[in-house]
């Protein structure tokens, strides 16, 4: 694995971060909707508590401002001998940052923390679109998503 381009950060979010922008990041990905400081707080102390559960990390330009993030959520299991999965969810690079290996280094240190805390594998759910960039990442395709939407 190789650095970020300079002056570039990565770190795990932080409750101030909504003034840095991770919801226009988000916005990249999918519909965010209108979600005040406030709400965003609540939410982030939640998932605070569940430290050992959400880790959430962002990439940082040379101003501060988030222009990158990515999450696994560690899913604790009987089976497989009580075993641990991480679920990696809502990997998004700004549109103007994309193809400077962003997405690649959180992929990477996302799967660092899985590994570390004691994940036997980590999944996601992707479009055809994206296959080539989590092949890229060490990720294959070994199923077929389904959702039930309400
Ligand atoms: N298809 C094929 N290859 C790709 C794609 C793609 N869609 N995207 C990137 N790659 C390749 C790159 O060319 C690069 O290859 P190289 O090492 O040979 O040069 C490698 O994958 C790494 O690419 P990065 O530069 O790290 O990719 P980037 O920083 O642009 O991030 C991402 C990729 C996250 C998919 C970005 O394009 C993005 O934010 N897209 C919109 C949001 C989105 O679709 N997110 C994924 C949702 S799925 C989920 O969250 C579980």
């Amino acid at each position: 694995t190789s650095d970020l381009p300079e002056k570039y950060t990565m770190r795990p979010l932080q409750r101030s971060d909504y003034r840095a922008g991770v919801l226009d990041v988000l916005k990249v990905l999918t519909t965010v909707g209108d979600v005040s400081e406030q709400a965003w707080i609540e939410r982030y102390d939640w998932m605070a508590k569940r430290g050992d559960e959400y880790y959430i990390l962002v990439v940082c330009d040379g101003e501060g401002k988030v222009v990158g993030t990515g999450c696994v959520v560690v899913e604790r299991k009987f089976i497989h001998n009580l075993g641990l999965v991480g679920h990696i969810e809502d990997i998004v690079v700004n549109k103007d940052q994309q193809g400077k290996k962003l997405g690649l280094r959180i992929i990477e240190a996302l799967d660092y923390i899985a590994k570390k805390v004691g994940c036997y594998k980590t999944i996601l759910d992707c479009s055809e679109t994206n296959e080539g960039f989590y092949v890229k990442c060490g990720y294959k395709r070994v199923g077929l998503e389904m959702a039930h939407y309400y």
